[in-house]
């Protein structure tokens, strides 16, 4: 009985959860100063948006899965993304802390889900960080080549991947992706040596970047071909007979798949539309970021959803844009290479255009990483504060101060991801982590209504339930539809079940809110964060 009694009270421990004044009063004695405005917020988003989901994946998607309607996808997703959006809005006006999303769910459904939480960040954050470095390698030697410099293109690919020349012939296997490592190593060192990303770099970098992707619109738009519109959806190509040659679990997920879209192909057709939006969702990610900021923003209740809802409006608008533009310029099949923009670009005949694209390319996916391995480091502290993860996570380094340790071993990880897996293989994984933690959120907001009704939220969530609960169901279909790929699915399954047992040997354990600990400020430690200031 006792231990029945023992046992009940240890799993019910896995739902311990802060209060949300506990989780207020911790970040209360930050040191960070609240000095963002609305303005800033934008662009703080925009600048960790906009970088590979366009510049790259927007070419395989139009290319392998959603043909021109790729317009269609980038439309599906940037819905989701304004349901989820609201949902992070109320969220972060309500919690104006960092730590994000792990902080909104260790308030709400308890230290289990905030474990898991965590752990489908770090594939947002880690493996994001790495699939940009993939996309900036691709730039990197695409820029190289008009130099008539090389890197041997063995060195430009992770193992097994085929490495095309401009005319989109392969010329050789990849061995590793060197340029991939470099850039993330660089990053990494900057992180450690604590780099303040003042207002004005991003502002510069945020300004690089839209300009471009305005200038591409414009230009472009003038050598459209509208009958590289049609056919609009091209016929669905079966991948194989359904049913044969598929393993139990592949055949469960298409059936899914099916079941919801009506549809058991993601070659073309509508489930490839699908497909591409959940393919594409990787170039919106980046928009929750503004909510790590939370507790910099100088009106949080106010300048939080008008930052958070501003960028990912200036960016779906300029993403449904630039993909008519593409499609229209290049034919879709050919477009799943490493820099689809300059090849639009090559083709028009403006070659000075075509550098000035990868360097701004370069610059922006530059800027994105930095911004994504930053992410990654602050969640491991924070988790590490909370007794989830070995303390020498939060360990501060006295003269950089920066959580130097845990910065290492996030950069060596994503040096790893970035040198030894696909691009396709990196964006898939970091979507579906992605979809998983944005369903969380949405469920997260539906949570804290009913569970915490009194709580102050300057800003709620429109339509509620219907917003959060359409945000959660569009998340789990694109993720469904990612799912489909055997490599992503068991990947993802098996990410999960170690992470838990991870959990369940250690955090559960040495968890400080289980010890009865009190966490001090996140912020308290003498730490140089890189944060945007006026
Ligand atoms: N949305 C960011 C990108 O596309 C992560 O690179």
């Amino acid at each position: 009985m006792a231990n029945a009694a023992g046992a009940s009270r240890g799993i019910g421990r896995i739902f311990g959860r802060k209060t949300v004044a506990q989780i207020q009063s911790e970040h209360e004695h930050g040191e960070l100063k609240r000095t963002l405005g609305a303005l800033n917020l934008v662009l703080l988003g925009i600048g960790c948006i906009i970088g590979a989901g366009i510049f790259v994946l927007t070419g395989r998607a139009a290319a392998e899965f959603a043909g021109p309607a790729i317009m269609v996808s980038f439309v599906i997703t940037g819905l989701l993304c304004a349901f989820v959006a609201l949902c992070y809005a109320e969220l972060a006006s309500a919690l104006p802390v960092s730590g994000s999303a792990y902080s909104y769910t260790y308030a709400s459904m308890g230290e289990g889900a905030a474990w898991v939480m965590g752990l489908l960040l770090l594939l947002e954050y880690g493996l994001a960080a790495s699939t940009v470095a993939v996309s900036w390698s691709g730039y990197f030697s695409s820029l190289l080549a008009d130099m008539h410099l090389a890197i041997p293109p063995e060195l430009m690919g992770a193992p097994g991947v085929p490495i095309k020349n401009a005319a989109g012939v392969v010329i050789a296997h990849g061995i590793v992706n060197l340029p991939a490592i470099v850039i993330i190593g660089l990053v990494t060192l900057l992180l450690i040596r604590g780099v303040t990303e003042s207002a004005t770099v991003n502002n510069i970098i945020v300004a690089i970047k839209v300009t471009i992707v305005v200038l591409f619109i414009a230009i472009g738009s003038r050598y459209v071909h509208p009958a590289l519109w049609s056919p609009f959806i091209p016929a669905e190509i079966p991948a194989r007979p359904v049913g044969t040659n598929m393993d139990v679990w592949h055949q469960i997920w298409r059936a899914l798949v099916a079941l919801v879209t009506g549809d058991n192909s993601t070659k073309y057709g509508i489930g490839g539309v699908i497909h591409g939006a959940g393919v594409i969702f990787f170039a919106y990610l980046g928009f929750e970021a503004v909510s790590t900021a939370g507790a910099e923003s100088r009106n949080p209740g106010k300048d939080m959803p008008i930052g958070i809802l501003g960028a990912l409006v200036v960016c779906t608008v300029l993403y449904i844009a630039t993909s008519a533009v593409l499609v229209g310029i290049v034919p879709y099949a050919s477009l799943d290479n490493a820099a689809p923009l300059a090849i639009a670009v090559n083709q028009i005949g403006l070659p000075w255009f075509a550098v000035l694209v990868k360097v701004g390319a370069i610059a922006g996916l530059t800027s994105v990483m930095l911004v994504l391995l930053y992410g990654q480091t602050r969640i491991f502290y924070t988790m590490s504060r909370d007794g989830l993860l070995p303390i020498s996570l939060a360990a501060v380094h006295k003269t950089f101060r920066t959580p130097w340790i845990n910065t290492i071993i996030v950069g060596i990880a994503a040096m790893g991801a970035a040198g030894l897996l696909s691009l396709d293989t990196l964006g898939d994984l970091a979507n579906v982590g992605s979809l998983a933690a944005f369903a969380l959120v949405c469920i997260t907001v539906i949570y804290l209504r009913i569970s915490n009704p009194e709580l102050v939220r300057p800003f709620r969530t429109p339509f509620f339930p219907l917003t959060p609960i359409l945000g959660a169901v569009m998340c789990v279909v694109l993720l469904l539809s990612l799912m489909t790929t055997p490599t992503t699915r068991k990947f993802f399954l098996i990410y999960l079940g170690v992470g838990i047992v991870i959990y369940l040997v250690y955090g559960f354990w040495f968890s400080k809110l289980n010890r009865g600990e009190v966490v001090t400020g996140h912020e308290a430690a003498p730490m140089e964060l890189p944060h945007v200031e006026d």
